[in-house]
């Protein structure tokens, strides 16, 4: 899978070749090599080596000329899935005699990424189609017609229970509606909450069971290779940390805001400012650690992959400070020993992307979460209000997120990236997040224009599904033997099915009132 065949023509006859290789996304990389290819053969029969090139990403290859390791020649090529391919090294003789090399297609490569397509579209169909449904089902004459063709009773059951839209706490942002509207005594559930949990642990579900195998699902999301341990324990300590911060300091929302509906503009900031104080601090302490603690054998304030990467200058210096201090306090047997750069930059020593100072900054993250939540509580109802503090935190994470990054993947004062925790990838995320509380918000709370169905359903029993989607992850119907281990579809499928499953038990149990809570 993501491979393709190259086959290297060696027609310099008398010049032995080496061909060395690396991926385009390997950022400042050493060349690795890929193959020696003889200069014995004869004319019109040159000595071919056969390869398998990652189609992944961008190949760049280089010949050097292995005698006086002198370059021939040097190209970059982005090779497709299953294709068969030559690169013919040959000498032209335009006046000069200068050597060429031509990639040649033998076969052409099957498109893998159509299976993703397709789904997208099947899935933009099964939307629709549920619309259109729902549009049908409320119209009257529709409704009329329905109820002769067969019983009444039981059509207006299913409408009712199954496709009328179950008590939107949403109406209510709306000002003109009295406020008796809601019985105060049951706490306020907020929709777009439960549907962008559900969103964020849905899409988690499916890059973990492989994500069909594509490597753009698995690099991207914020969980690569979950290992139990690892992250629960991460959850638990970043919880822990927030709820005693907000149990020691959080104070009852002033009544100012509830009952006059006037709220101080920053009071939800100015409120908790003994929790921001010990965020900030906390983030002083990774951002001191990170830059000036001096790790031996490695530059101050190394951000990198170590390994091949930085031209494998700093082959054991993966992950700078944060490597260094889990090293140095856990041991090297206690870490995740196949971090994601490992393929990428074959990175020699341990590395936990669920270590000891990335937890700091996943507890800025988690404290900019209950952030959110206040501005839902200080100014509860005041639509306008909530929209403009969402938005103002989505632009500020983001300009943060800019300055650090300089908007490049490797070249900013710190890159976004997962495996440290690294504070921008932090405000990136969180810019995100609070740009999708902003869309679902309005959508799913105030206007009712969206149930937020399926994904609320996962997003109220999260934990369930997390657990359960763990623990069942070898057992039909989420794994299956597939025909042709080789193949995206087959991959796409089978995990689009498992992830599918767990909306549906997650459905079930909602319809059953069935919630597993800590
Ligand atoms: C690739 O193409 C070459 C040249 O057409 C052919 O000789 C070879 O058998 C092909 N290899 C495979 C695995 O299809
Ligand atoms: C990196 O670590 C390996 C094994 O621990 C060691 O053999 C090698 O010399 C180290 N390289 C550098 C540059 O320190």
């Amino acid at each position: 899978m993501d491979q393709a065949l190259l086959l290297i023509h060696n027609e310099l006859l008398g010049t032995d070749l080496s061909v060395y290789w690396n991926s385009e996304r390997c950022y400042h990389c050493l060349l690795q090599v890929l193959v020696n290819v003889s200069g014995n053969g004869k004319p019109g029969k040159p000595s071919i080596a056969a390869v398998a090139v990652s189609t992944q990403h961008g190949s760049i290859l280089q010949l050097n000329d292995t005698s006086e390791e002198k370059e021939v020649c040097r190209l970059e090529y982005k090779f497709g899935e299953f294709g068969n391919y030559s690169l013919l090294v040959k000498h032209v003789h335009n006046g000069v005699n200068e050597i060429a090399c031509d990639v040649v297609v033998n076969e052409n490569p099957v498109d893998s990424n159509l299976p993703v397509s397709i789904a997208f579209l099947v899935g933009v169909a099964v939307v629709v189609a549920v619309c259109f449904l729902r549009f049908l089902l409320s119209l009257d004459d529709f409704n009329n017609w329905i109820s002769k063709a067969i019983n009444s009773r039981e059509t207006d059951r299913l409408i009712n229970s199954e496709l009328g839209s179950p008590s939107r706490a949403g109406q209510l942002g709306d000002d003109t509606r009295p406020e008796a509207w809601r019985p105060s005594a049951v706490p306020l559930r907020l929709r777009c909450v439960d549907t962008f949990r559900g969103i964020a642990l849905i899409l988690m579900v499916f890059v973990n069971y492989g994500g069909g195998k594509y490597w753009y699902f698995k690099h991207s999301m914020s969980w690569d290779k979950v290992r139990i341990p690892g992250v629960l324990q991460r959850l638990g300590v970043t919880y822990f940390v927030v709820a005693v911060l907000e149990l020691l300091f959080a104070k009852p929302v002033p009544e100012s805001c509830t009952l006059e509906r006037r709220c101080f503009s920053l009071q939800d900031i100015i409120s908790s400012w003994p929790q921001w104080l010990f965020i900030l601090m906390l983030e002083s302490i990774w951002l001191a650690l990170t830059f000036f603690l001096p790790v031996p054998g490695c530059p101050t304030g190394y951000l990198g992959p170590g390994g091949i990467g930085d031209l494998g200058k700093y082959p054991n210096c993966t992950g700078g400070a944060a490597g260094y201090i889990d090293r140095l306090l856990l041991g090297d047997d206690h870490l995740y020993q196949h971090p994601s750069s490992n393929v990428l930059y074959h990175t020699k020593v341990a590395y936990d992307p669920e270590g000891i100072l990335g937890t700091i900054n996943s507890i800025v993250m988690a404290f900019l979460g209950v952030q959110a939540g206040k501005i839902l509580l200080y100014y509860k109802d005041q639509t306008k209000d909530i929209l403009i503090r969402f938005t103002a935190w989505c632009c500020f994470l983001g300009l943060i997120s800019v300055a650090f990054t300089k908007i490049s993947e490797n070249e900013g004062f710190i890159p976004v990236n997962k495996n440290l925790w690294s504070i921008s990838y932090v405000t990136t995320l969180s810019s995100f997040a609070f740009f999708i509380l902003f869309i679902l918000y309005p959508v799913v709370d105030v206007k009712g224009l969206w149930t937020g169905a399926p994904f609320f359903y996962p997003g109220m029993n999260s934990i369930l599904v997390y657990v359960g989607h763990e623990v069942f992850h070898n057992y039909f119907p989420f794994q299956w033997r597939l025909q042709d281990n080789q193949s995206h579809k087959e991959h796409l499928i089978q995990n689009v099915v498992a992830t599918a499953v767990w909306v549906l038990i997650a459905y079930i149990l909602y319809k059953k009132k069935i919630f597993w809570k800590i």
